[in-house]
């Protein structure tokens, strides 16, 4: 762990943080997501290599979608497939009532290195700057997504910040945008996804049978809540065959 000499600000730095095992073949992902993910991992991979040849390699990435739709977890995945630990940004430690200590402490966050760093539901700290400060809050708030723009032109070595939002991209300040070219939309999954992923969950789960799975309902708005179905149904069928005396008997 390491503390910044403010005094202030404890940020850990994570070198002992686990690399997830989660991957991209874990997660339907379209066409289009996933070669921009294989492109941005190439790139990666390859930095230094394309530093010399005099190309910026980019290092950000967002993310927009409703919720359970895969944001976390692919932003997990990279991490995965790039070989680095992953981190949430947890706003309360970053988000101060002192004049001069958010930029500060967004400052810190960007000093991380070998991750993947989550800035999770973004548009609570860049959402679109006012320039007309009338409002209590306004000036702490364009104060922090100054400090963001800043750190991003200034980002080096082996941090990867991906932002990600439920919000429309008008929600967004408008010089992040233009600064993320990897910009990944996440749809809610069609009925086919739906029965993709009931059979991932039906592999994970060899002993339940098929049709328990099978059987749950395939339009969904989102991933997470196909899969929270499809689970309630499996535990659920396993708990009737335990009351019933047909499963594991109790200890
Ligand atoms: N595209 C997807 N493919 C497979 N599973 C998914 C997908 N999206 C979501 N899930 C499942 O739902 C869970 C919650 O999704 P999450 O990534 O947290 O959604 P978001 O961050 O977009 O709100 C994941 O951990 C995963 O189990
Ligand atoms: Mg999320």
């Amino acid at each position: 762990m390491l503390s910044l000499s403010n005094g202030r600000i404890n940020v850990p730095i994570p070198e002992d943080l686990p690399i997830p095992s989660r991957r991209f073949h874990h997660l339907r992902l379209s066409a289009e997501n996933r070669a921009a993910l294989e492109q941005f991992v190439d790139e990666w991979q390859y930095r230094h290599t394309f530093r010399e040849y005099g190309f910026h390699v980019d290092q950000t990435l967002l993310f927009q979608g409703l919720p359970g739709n895969g944001k976390t977890a692919t932003a997990e995945a990279l991490a995965g497939e790039l070989g680095l630990a992953f981190e949430v940004v947890n706003y309360t430690q970053i988000v101060h009532s002192y004049v001069g200590q958010t930029p500060k402490a967004i400052a810190s966050q960007f000093q991380r290195q070998n991750q993947v760093l989550l800035f999770d539901e973004c548009d609570s700290i860049v959402a679109k700057r006012s320039f007309i400060d009338e409002q209590v809050g306004t000036h702490a708030r364009n104060e922090a997504v100054n400090q963001v723009l800043k750190c991003l032109d200034r980002m080096a070595g082996t941090l990867c910040v991906v932002f990600a939002t439920n919000a429309p991209h008008a929600a967004i300040d408008p010089a992040l945008l233009r600064r993320m070219s990897h910009k990944l939309t996440f749809p809610p999954p069609t009925p086919d996804d739906c029965r993709w992923l009931l059979e991932q969950i039906s592999c994970r789960h060899p002993m339940i049978p098929e049709e328990v799975i099978f059987a749950a309902a395939v339009d969904h708005p989102s991933y997470a809540e196909c899969e929270m179905q499809a689970v309630q149904r499996a535990r659920a069928w396993l708990m009737q065959k335990l009351k019933s005396g047909n499963g594991r008997k109790r200890k």
